[in-house]
């Protein structure tokens, strides 16, 4: 099957012209002016933006946490990940402690074998690291799963120490990955989540008021540090503050480099949030920060500090939720998102005149393939890279609702929210996945991807 894509303005990290994009099979095999080629099929793009897919590296489906799974599995999570354009997402496998890499890892391939409508691939969240698991980073890589991540919080659960973390990211770097981090003090938050439980001050305020920025501050600086000591490739995922980001700063006086993930939610919705009678559907970790947070984050990006703005899609249904009515610590941690990172950034970053066109390609798509070993296949348009392509109408406006997102969950955190720019179709490699707000592919279309070893040379 061969598709012509004709006259859209194509927008890539570096460059924006009109053109046509033949496509053959899965791939893009010619861009130019007015191409003459017959194909099987035409589209008309006049008037429209071309983005390479999008790339959301941070989401979690079907997710074993806190007593509960995330409401989004690999059908439902990447469908809703294609209505908004984003056309591959990398989820996290979670180690279960006192088992191996390589069990965790058959346990999430086979959730999502035949499941995903879209594309996927795999952080591995390292929660125990010793001896055994040290053996298995090397058939990770081989795998394709380059990246491991850890938690610096959650404690009791999910973190490990810091004498794990350097053990782990000796072995990563000799192993040509990356060490990923959710970087706040769990220590820290342990003990500020006890004292605000002891003197009842259970509301979900307390949950924002129990990880405070020097929490992320910190952590996020001693991960840095540890980094560099190792020489390992680092990435913070969720940055949310000024006080991290300036660890990360810090860091470039030495001429390190750490790589910075922010999310949607950040730059769009603050703590005032968690004042609500419905402040539950906000608690995520970290949680949301303040409006100079959101202005740090913004010129972060634009500075290139930040490089990518994923979503750390975890939704959980109201009824979820409430499993924590009388006590924060006990909501299930997490937001959903994946649908609408794309529009939102689009509206409330390019149209606000926050960031520029290439910007916003590079920090959702470009950058994503290039940190996790993607690119070029992913993360571009250009001959020989998949032809994972949105067409996408920069004037439409459209309202924000739970009653027709796409997303397994029944609220949205930006319920009514008016957005200026819409996804019309989305093509996954080759195929028409989204058309008019209709889902033309069935799940067992989505692949997983092999990722390569990363480079810290974007
Ligand atoms: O609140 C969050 N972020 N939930 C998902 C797990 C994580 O920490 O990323
Ligand atoms: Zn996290
Ligand atoms: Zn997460």
């Amino acid at each position: 099957m061969t598709k012509l894509i004709k006259n859209g303005r194509i927008i890539t990290a570096d460059a924006d012209y009109v053109a046509d994009i033949f496509i053959e099979g899965e791939i893009i095999t010619a861009i130019g002016k007015t191409l003459q080629m017959h194909a099987d099929e035409t589209i008309d793009a006049t008037g429209m933006l071309i983005f390479p897919g999008g790339i959301d590296p941070h989401v979690h489906l079907s997710m074993p946490f806190m007593g509960t799974f995330s409401s989004d599995d690999y059908t439902t999570g990447t469908r809703a990940a294609l209505y908004g354009g984003t056309t591959t997402v990398i989820d996290f496998i979670l180690q279960k402690q006192g088992n191996s890499l390589r069990a965790a890892f058959d346990e999430w391939r086979g959730r999502a074998t035949g499941n995903a409508v879209g594309d996927y691939s795999f952080h591995m969240a390292v929660t125990d690291f010793n001896d055994s698991t040290k053996g298995e980073i090397k058939e990770m890589v081989e795998e394709g799963i380059t990246s491991f991540k850890t938690f610096m919080a959650y404690k009791g659960a999910l973190m490990i120490d810091d004498r794990q973390m350097i053990g782990l990211m000796d072995e990563v770097k000799q192993q040509g990955g990356m060490v990923t981090v959710h970087a706040t003090n769990g220590d820290m938050i342990d003990y500020l989540v006890q004292k605000h439980r002891v003197e009842g001050k259970l509301s979900p305020l307390y949950h924002y008021l129990s990880q405070p920025e020097v929490t992320e501050a910190e952590a996020s600086e001693r991960f840095a540090d540890m980094t560099n000591y190792t020489e390992c490739p680092g990435y913070i995922v969720h940055l949310t503050c000024e006080g991290a980001l300036n660890a990360v700063r810090n860091a470039t006086r030495r001429n390190q480099k750490v790589f910075v993930e922010t999310c949607i939610q950040y730059l769009t919705i603050d703590a005032s949030l968690y004042e609500r009678e419905d402040g539950a559907k906000w608690v995520m970790s970290p949680p949301l920060r303040e409006k100079k947070d959101q202005a740090t984050l913004w010129a972060g990006i634009n500075q290139g500090l930040v490089q990518v703005v994923g979503t750390d899609h975890c939704p959980f249904k109201w009824e979820q939720k409430l499993m924590g009515k009388d006590d924060f610590s006990k909501i299930p941690n997490g937001h959903p998102a994946i649908e609408h990172r794309m529009e939102l950034l689009f509206s409330e970053g390019v149209v606000k005149g926050k960031i520029s066109l290439n910007k916003y390609v590079e920090v959702t798509s470009t950058n994503p393939a290039k940190i996790f070993g993607m690119f070029p296949r992913k993360g571009t348009i250009g001959i020989g890279c998949d032809a994972d392509l949105v067409i996408f109408d920069p004037a439409e406006k459209h309202t924000i609702t739970a009653s027709s997102h796409h997303m397994n969950v029944d609220y949205s955190a930006y319920e009514g929210w008016e957005l200026t720019g819409k996804v019309k179709t989305v093509l996954l490699r080759g195929q028409v996945a989204i058309n008019n707000n209709e889902c033309l592919i069935d799940k067992g279309y989505g692949q997983f991807v092999k990722r390569k070893k990363v480079s810290q040379n974007i």
